[in-house]
Formats: C-alpha cells, structure tokens, sequence
C-alpha cells in the first residue's frame, strides 16, 4: 500500500476520458492494488472523495465517503442518473485544483449505478452532499474538473475565502459592515460541507 501523488491541474491526465475496468481485470492484483493505495491516498489528503485519473490512472473508478459511519466506499464503472432538474448550489474544492473554492450548480437528486470493489453491482439514490460529491467525482471520469461548471465569480483562494467567507455572500457583507469591521466573517455551518474531491 502506498499513497500516490494526487495529480494537478494541467497534467493531461486529468482531461482524459477514462477507460472502463474489464470486469475480469477486477479481482487482479495490480486492480485490488491500485484501490488500496487510493485508499491510502484518500486518507492521507482528508478528501471527500478519489477518483482514479487524480493518481494517474485513467480507469473509471472512484472512491468516496458518502457517509461518515460507512466510511469510503469504491464505485468502478460508474453511471449516473439525474432524478430530477432541481440544482443545488454548493461550494467544492478538489485536490487536483488546490488552494481554491467555487460554487458549482449540480443535480440534487440522482441515482448512481456501479460495482463495488469486488465486482458486486450496487445503485444508491442520493440527495444533497452525496448526490454532489458523486457528480463531482464521476466529472473526473470524463476529463472535467469542478472549475469548468463552477460560477466564475465565486472562485476564491482557500486562503481568502477562509478569511472573508464565500463571496455570493459579500452583499449582505456590506449590508452589515461595521459588524464585518468588529468581526471577521466566518464560515457557515453549510459551508463546511463543501467538496473537496
Ligand atoms: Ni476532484
């Protein structure tokens, strides 16, 4: 087990469209390998989320933690289903892009289908942060990053948007800035669920 150097923005890698696993490549050594140094890699960045392109390999799988309690969990050869046109706004980091934030619009219901690690096929519905976080690492899959959907005026380095908090938020800033003057502006409890993946 090893944790892998997470890619950046501008290695190629990250802007392929990725291959499928054959499902006779699952129970291989170097695929078991290769989901336990995500793992590994997940760990040690703290991230939402992992898709296989942000170490190097361009495979459709993905490994993510929807739930705390569960713990991170693999999708290989993921499909995303939309539920709904709904959107929700969310702000979402990722560790291929670092340093920055941005307020992505996504799906805010939608289904996914894939094997688990082991070739076993599973499908979760999933609304709000796991719906986004899933949406945001199946986008790696396809060579998107969460800066090309990403409204451009958000955009924020980490370092500022944790000093002045999110900038959609600026209006009611300067409504209230002799309060802003007295107290630096923290972040939301909202904000805290952002996706970094
Ligand atoms: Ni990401």
């Amino acid at each position: 087990m090893a944790i892998l150097r997470v890619a950046q923005m501008g290695h190629p890698v990250l802007r392929m469209i990725c291959q499928p696993v054959a499902p006779t490549d699952i129970a291989s050594p170097e695929f078991q390998g290769l989901c336990d140094d995500m793992l590994d890699t997940l760990f040690e960045y703290d991230g939402a989320g992992l898709a296989a392109p942000q170490v190097h390999v361009p495979l459709r799988v993905v490994v993510l933690t929807l739930d705390d309690e569960r713990g991170p969990e693999f999708f290989v050869n993921p499909v995303i289903t939309p539920l709904t046109d709904d959107t929700v706004w969310k702000w979402e980091g990722c560790l291929s892009v670092e340093g920055i934030r941005g307020k992505v619009e996504r799906f805010s219901h939608v289904r996914i289908e894939a094997s688990d690690r082991l070739g076993q096929p599973k499908a979760y519905e999933l609304r709000g942060f796991p719906a986004v976080v899933v949406q945001h690492e199946c986008d790696h899959l396809d060579g998107v990053l969460y800066i090309d959907k990403a409204d451009r005026a958000t955009l924020a380095f980490l370092s500022e948007y944790r000093k002045w908090g999110p900038l959609d938020e600026l209006g009611e800033l300067e409504d209230e800035e002799q309060e802003a003057e007295d107290e630096p502006q923290g972040l939301e409890d909202e904000d805290l669920e952002e996706v970094t993946s």
